[in-house]
């Protein structure tokens, strides 16, 4: 019966109270929506999962009965979406030309709100909990979970940053960070450096702890940063290891040499910070990545990539006077709009897959840090309870995207890119209950004094829109009804998540094709005189 989400920041705001008693429920009337289909139906619960999908389901008194008529009822899961920073999964396609095939997975962030969450979703791009730039997170777990269940999101997937190099000791230190989760989580894993410990504990991690991805930093030189010799050592592993590789390109040599010549030219406000890091830098690693993983032949997966004339956006806010960009700093940085159309219309034809948030963070007084040096900005934005509003009422509410659609985008895609479908991601029977029932002519709005997240500003403030989650489900439990949290902390599980996901299909195939064409008699150059 709590929160005691706080003994060391304080409690997520409003009421947190004990979980509904009842391990069986009976979700009535609704529109059941999963990515391929949807159909009127009632969905029975019990024991946090699912039992019974059809029409006309008689239970007991025993039974919670909630109405869902006129309503969505989804699978709730989640990726995060920002406002300045929505992230995308890319599918970038197959190359032929080399004789060798890879999929590649391009993780975008833009800077306007795409509107629109999905039921029930998951957020495949957190940070909970994270030492960074010399402070932590506003946001632990528990207050990051309720935020991300107020907003219809019921499983995210954290990034654990290793202990001096350590995954070992990182796994367990973040074990110990989420052990008062009130919802279900993954974790990715940071590779910040490389030898032959790290290479067999990255074995470790995916044959024994439940972890089938790994991010290498290609910015923040100092401290993240790997370079090209790790890069490779790292897709190398990752595809032996069958697990997915995921990278932030940003060219932190470059980064760095951004910042000395801003700090040059007397600009150490904010606005620096994006001067610094310009779009030419992102689109440089993100090249230089997706030709590596071309070259070994694995899937990669590229998150937070910006565009080309971001820049020039910037510059114009800066031009009408657009200030206190302190609060929002985040990298790659958010750019102004334009970008986001066109990321719209890839996440509606599919080019883009999917949404997560980078949900990432740090309260007024923390930002201030940075006031007179924007390098010293703690990096990093809100978007966990944001985003399955904003997906729904950019894609779905104009028009852009079908209901299915979004379920795919917000829940079903990572589920599978991650390997834990249909487990989550789906309302099918036997899967976990994780469900999110969406009002879809109720309105939100965002502010930072009504939202869960413990940061004191918010990157959507003001942002209305329309389809609201009136109920979330997780694990079985009514977690979100009536604008009222009921969580327990604790209650959330750690998901394991294992490799060789659908990305992996053809990737042996292609392998074989390729060595065949390297043994195949070569032509050679004859004199014919
Ligand atoms: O600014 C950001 N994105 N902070 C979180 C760390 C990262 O790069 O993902
Ligand atoms: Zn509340
Ligand atoms: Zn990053
Ligand atoms: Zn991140």
């Amino acid at each position: 019966l709590f929160c005691d989400a706080g003994t060391v920041h304080g409690e997520p705001k409003c009421g947190i109270k004990s979980s509904s008693s009842s391990s069986k429920i009976l979700i009535k009337g609704g529109t059941v929506v999963n990515a391929h289909h949807q159909e009127i139906a009632d969905v029975y619960v019990e024991d946090g999962i699912i039992v019974a999908v059809h029409p006309n389901i008689k239970v007991g008194d025993d039974v919670t009965v909630l109405d869902a008529t006129g309503k969505y009822v989804m699978p709730g899961a989640g990726v995060d979406f920002l406002f300045l920073l929505m992230n995308f999964i890319i599918h970038v396609g197959r190359s032929e030309t080399l004789e060798v095939s890879a999929y590649f997975f391009v993780y975008l962030t833009t800077t306007n709100a795409l509107p629109g969450t999905l039921t029930g979703g998951i957020d495949p791009h957190t940070h909970l909990a994270m030492e960074f730039m010399g402070t932590e997170t506003i946001d632990d777990f528990f207050s990051g979970q309720a935020a991300a269940l107020a907003g219809g999101t019921t499983m995210h997937i954290d990034f654990i940053i290793p202990v001096d190099g350590s995954l070992t000791a990182g796994f367990e230190a973040y074990k110990k960070k989420a052990k008062n989760s009130c919802m279900d989580y993954g974790f990715h894993m940071a590779i910040t450096k490389w030898n032959e410990v790290v290479s067999e504990e990255m074995e470790v991690m995916v044959k024994e702890k439940g972890i089938n991805s790994f991010k290498f930093f290609m910015a923040y030189k100092g401290s993240f940063m790997i370079n090209d010799d790790l890069l490779l050592e790292g897709l190398k592993r990752c595809k032996s290891l069958g697990a997915l590789a995921m990278v932030h390109a940003e060219n932190g040599d470059a980064v760095f040499e951004g910042q000395k010549r801003m700090i040059e030219l007397g600009i150490t406000g904010p606005e620096g910070h994006a001067l610094s890091r310009p779009p030419l830098l992102e689109g440089e690693a993100t090249s230089r990545a997706i030709r590596l993983a071309k070259f070994v032949n694995t899937p990669l997966y590229v998150v937070h990539v910006m565009s080309i004339d971001a820049m020039e956006e910037i510059s114009k806010a800066r031009k009408s006077g657009m200030i206190t960009l302190i609060l929002y700093v985040m990298s790659p940085p958010i750019r102004a709009s334009g970008h986001d159309k066109a990321l719209q219309a890839a996440l509606a034809t599919g080019v883009l897959q999917l949404v997560g948030t980078d949900h990432c963070t740090f309260n007024s007084t923390q930002k201030t840090y940075g006031i007179d040096d924007f390098r010293k900005i703690p990096n990093g934005v809100n978007g966990i309870e944001e985003r399955m509003h904003l997906v729904w009422d950019t894609m779905v509410e104009t028009g852009r995207i079908s209901v299915t659609d979004y379920v795919r985008i917000t829940s079903t895609e990572c589920a599978r890119i991650f390997n834990i479908y249909p487990r989550k991601g789906a309302i099918l029977v036997g899967s976990d209950a994780d469900i999110i029932i969406l009002n879809p002519n109720s309105s939100f709005e965002i502010t930072a004094t009504s939202h869960h997240s413990r940061s004191d500003t918010n990157v959507y403030e003001g942002r209305r829109g329309k389809g609201k989650v009136e109920v979330t489900i997780a694990g079985g439990r009514i977690v979100w009804e009536n604008d009222e949290l009921k969580i327990v902390p604790g209650s959330g599980k750690y998901i394991e998540m294992l490799p060789f996901s659908y990305l992996y299909d053809g990737i042996e195939k292609a392998d074989a094709k390729y060595l065949s064409s390297l043994k195949a008699p070569v032509k050679r150059f004859t004199s014919t005189a």
